[in-house]
């Protein structure tokens, strides 16, 4: 397993290379959100080259939201709102989605974005992945795509999202992972840790933040590391997918009761 990625017993953990404190590091990944918030969709798109909609399109694939029943997703660090409109779009009449996320000034461009479009069947809640302010057994599924690797405590969030799921119901998670290709992670390392800051600083005013965004990427467990950690939460069948190379990866899990 890659070093760090997780909060340690010292009660520090990373934020991108840097070991910081625990109580301190929700409010660095706030600042760094706070100061993308309006760039962040623009920013996706030119820094993935617009793959991150066919990753996001791969989750929703793996989802399958029904058509004709009641389904009630939540969608953890939903910023922006992109993967719950597609649940949305996806889903029948009957699929209604909650949007959470810390950030407030993300989920405003989310809510933005959304308008009278999806009406009653979108709610933006502000509040923790790790202190979830949502009842036990409520949703279907949980999503959490690119927000992991940004909550302090790993555990606490994944033994919430098994909280809040009806039994049967899914946890899938869509994250950056480990290029493990020879070539590609040459290039994928140089397109990081050059590119991705100076875009950042043209686009969003704001090299720093998208340093810590690649920073963080490597610094996030391995594939079979995080499916262990999904495994220690009390998830059942847990399996993962990498995508493009291992740029990144879908994990899988269940919960059986
Ligand atoms: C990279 S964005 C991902 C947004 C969206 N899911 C997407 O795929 O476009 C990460 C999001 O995680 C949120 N976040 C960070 N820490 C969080 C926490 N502890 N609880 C809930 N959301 C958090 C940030 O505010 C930010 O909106």
């Amino acid at each position: 397993m890659k070093a760090g990625g997780h909060a340690s017993e010292d009660g520090t953990t990373d934020f991108g290379f840097e070991r910081v404190a625990l109580a301190e590091k929700q409010a660095r990944v706030d600042d760094v959100f706070r100061s993308v918030a309006k760039r962040y969709d623009l920013m996706n798109d030119l820094m993935s080259a617009g793959l991150h909609r066919a990753w996001k399109a791969q989750l929703i694939a793996m989802l399958r939201p029904p058509q004709g029943r009641p389904f009630h997703h939540l969608d953890v660090a939903g910023g922006t709102g992109d993967v719950a409109f597609r649940v949305l779009d996806a889903g029948g009449e009957r699929t209604r989605v909650t949007v959470l996320d810390v950030n407030e000034a993300m989920l405003r461009v989310g809510s933005e974005r959304a308008g009278q479009r999806f009406g009653e069947r979108i709610a933006f809640v502000t509040g923790n992945a790790e202190t979830l302010p949502l009842p036990d057994a409520a949703f279907d599924a949980y999503t959490i795509a690119f927000g992991i690797r940004n909550v302090p405590r790993i555990d606490l969030a994944l033994s919430e999202a098994r909280r809040v799921l009806k039994p049967g119901g899914r946890f899938l998670c869509l994250e950056f992972s480990n290029v493990d290709l020879p070539v590609l992670d040459k290039i994928y390392d140089a397109y990081s840790f050059h590119v991705i800051p100076r875009l950042g600083a043209r686009v969003a005013g704001d090299a720093e933040s998208y340093r810590y965004l690649v920073e963080s990427i490597r610094k996030f467990p391995t594939r079979g590391a995080f499916a262990g950690m999904i495994e220690r939460a009390g998830f059942r069948h847990v399996t993962h997918r990498a995508l493009s190379g291992g740029i990144v990866a879908i994990h899988s899990g269940w919960k059986i009761s």
